[in-house]
């Protein structure tokens, strides 16, 4: 873990030169490598509010008052009443607090609360619905309202008639919405005054959803989900990262609590310090892998928390009970109805067939922070446990660190490489893969540059060369992930990140540079890595070359200040376009206040031979036939 604030880059000064001489590329239509057809997809965890506030569709924060320090963050009180968080009328055994707000004797008009959302709320102009649970005698209308906290401004409403009494009941109601100018909105939740004078209402578990991604209940928010999907990514790992393991054995992740009714779910303090509803659960992450094509890639927890070695690593004996709800997380997801926990998922969501999981990894970052000395004996344990009831999955350790394996690693793992670095290391690792030992293949799931505030050119750059490392040596590379994704600006514990956000429902995604190298190398994939011969040695400009059946890919990074004239020949080929992100500013960097940087695309026309020019700071695809 290593929590970062915003840091501004550093300016640089351009000069833009042409390089000495052209560089020319020859690709060898001949022959070649299986590149992994699952190489580029991403990975996910609840940081910097990606989930709850982010790409999960419940707009209303703090609404089950979860985690370890319950408070009236986001709510404020309407009219004069007063609101507290109540921990004697629980709505659950799972949410065991509730908004109590007591109404004055002599009270009149509309009293109620307000709920601001996570730093606003996104009202996009799509059907919202809102669900809520109430206790307390009243009978009357119940005003729900979504409006400008500033401008008053009304962007939806409706009102229904509800009868509670002294146990907790479930409403909701569908309206039509206009879009607002901004994420500056407030709900509003009103009721008579009259009615409920001189008593107390209690309210739990308040949801507000937009129409969400292909429509699904509990389902995620399109504005995001969109930005994600045009990176054709092809696998998801979840749900962490650190945010799997826990402060503690106790905090972690634990995927029976986050399945079932929302009502059922506790809810954790999380390890990015705010807590997570879990409504953005592992049947959530089994449909947002459906939704969107991509192969998930289940973390289970491997007795190891962030506790630093206070209450893990746990071995021996002690470890068994781990063992044992890891396989029954897997049942639920992989058995049929007349297991038990397969049973358990049907009546969940209804759904009889199994969920398609094919990869899982056991825990996250084992090597650091004293789990290196016992993950060979956790990881052979859970790895054992799980090929013995599920053969056909693919295991995948937390570490390639051969120190904290087991010797020998059992056959068919893979194992996780994570690399968080700066651009000159990215860059003197381009070839980090040409030499590892080819019979354990990787997942590098995490890397990014790091120590900066945004993702900017040349971190950008630097990433593709290390892409590019990964991607010539995909036969033994086979999943790689950009992390962290996600990031809601007001609330940031992770620079940089992918994909930032806010909640203005119009222009409130904002694509950084990584993104589009991201999306640049995924949207553009061969299955067959091709040699290519040269008249230069790699660097600054890098490359590597893939075909899938007539198209060729020509992938490119310009890891500096001078503009580059290349040749680039490709037998049999007529036709070709060259798209590419540059800025001849290194320390070019979109963000929430600026976006400078976007993909330029150009239409070449060659008798297999391609001439053109690479700016300075450069990703760029060749894409020819
Ligand atoms: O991506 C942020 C964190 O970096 C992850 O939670 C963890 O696995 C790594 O240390």
């Amino acid at each position: 873990m290593r929590p970062t604030g915003r840091l501004l880059g550093l300016c640089a000064l351009s000069v833009l030169t042409q390089g000495a001489r052209s560089i020319s590329l020859s690709v060898n239509p001949d022959g070649g490598n299986a590149s992994s057809p699952l190489l580029y997809g991403f990975m996910f965890e609840d940081i910097n509010h990606s989930g709850d506030g982010g790409i999960h569709g419940q707009l209303l924060q703090n609404n089950g008052f979860q985690g370890d320090s319950p408070n009236l963050t986001a709510y404020a009180a309407v009219g004069d009443v007063s609101l507290a968080v109540d921990f004697d009328n629980p709505l659950t055994s799972a949410i065991t607090r509730s908004l109590r707000i007591d109404v004055p004797s002599g009270t009149t008009g509309q009293v109620g609360f307000s709920n601001e959302g996570y730093w606003g709320i996104p009202v996009d102009g799509t059907t919202y619905t809102t669900y809520f649970f109430m206790k307390g005698k009243y009978s009357g209308e119940v005003t729900i309202k979504l409006v400008g906290t500033t401008s008053g401004i009304e962007y939806g409403k409706s009102t229904l008639k509800v009868t509670s009494g002294d146990k907790f009941s479930e409403f909701n109601t569908s309206f039509p919405t206009t879009r607002a100018p901004d994420g500056d909105v407030l709900y509003t939740l009103t009721f008579d005054g009259a009615q409920a004078a001189g008593d107390s209402l209690w309210f739990d578990l308040v949801m507000l959803y937009p129409t969400t991604y292909k429509n699904r209940y509990n389902g995620l928010k399109t504005q995001i989900v969109d930005v994600l999907d045009g990176v054709k990514g092809s696998f998801l790992r979840f749900p962490g990262g650190n945010n799997l393991e826990g402060a503690s054995p106790s905090d972690r992740w634990k995927w029976n609590e986050t399945i079932g009714p929302l009502e059922d779910r506790p809810g954790r303090q999380g390890d990015w310090t705010y807590p997570n509803t879990d409504a953005l659960g592992l049947d959530e992450y089994f449909y947002w892998c459906e939704d969107m094509g991509l192969d998930p890639v289940l973390g289970v927890w491997a007795g190891f928390s962030l506790d630093g070695g206070g209450g893990t690593p746990i071995t021996g004996d002690a470890l068994q009970p781990y063992i044992d709800d890891v396989l029954n997380e897997l049942e639920y997801i992989l058995g049929d109805s007349s297991s038990k926990y397969g049973a358990w998922r049907v009546a969940n969501i209804g759904r009889t067939e199994p969920w398609p999981l094919t990869m899982v990894e056991i825990g996250n970052e084992d090597n650091l922070g004293g789990g290196c000395a016992s993950y060979p004996e956790r990881f052979q344990r859970f790895h054992d446990a799980i090929k013995g009831e599920y053969p056909q999955l693919r295991i995948i350790a937390s570490t390639s660190n051969s120190t904290c394996l087991p010797d020998p690693l059992p056959e068919g793992v893979w194992t996780d490489y994570h690399n968080y670095n700066t651009p000159e290391n990215f860059y003197n690792e381009f070839d980090f893969f040409d030499n590892v030992d080819r019979s354990f293949p990787y997942f590098v799931g995490e890397y990014s540059r790091w120590e900066i505030d945004w993702p900017n050119m040349q971190g950008s750059v630097s990433e593709a060369i290390w892409m590019l490392g990964m991607e010539r040596n995909s036969d033994v590379v086979k999943m790689a992930a950009y992390a962290p994704s996600l990031n809601l600006v007001n609330s940031t514990q992770w620079t940089p990140d992918l994909i930032a956000f806010d909640q203005n429902p119009t222009d409130g995604v904002f694509l950084t540079t990584s993104y589009y190298v991201q999306q640049l190398f995924s949207t553009n994939r061969g299955d067959t890595i091709k040699e290519v011969t040269s008249d230069s040695d790699f660097g600054p400009v890098f490359w590597c070359a893939s075909s899938k059946g007539s198209m060729y890919y020509v992938k490119l990074a310009n890891y500096g200040q001078d503009t580059q004239a290349l040749d680039v020949k490709i037998p049999g080929t007529t036709t070709a376009t060259l798209t590419y992100v540059a800025n001849d500013d290194p320390s070019a960097y979109n963000s929430d206040e600026q976006h400078i940087v976007s993909p330029v695309t150009k239409t070449l026309s060659g008798n297999g031979t391609f001439t053109f020019t690479l700016p300075a700071w450069a990703v760029a695809v060749l894409a020819a036939q």
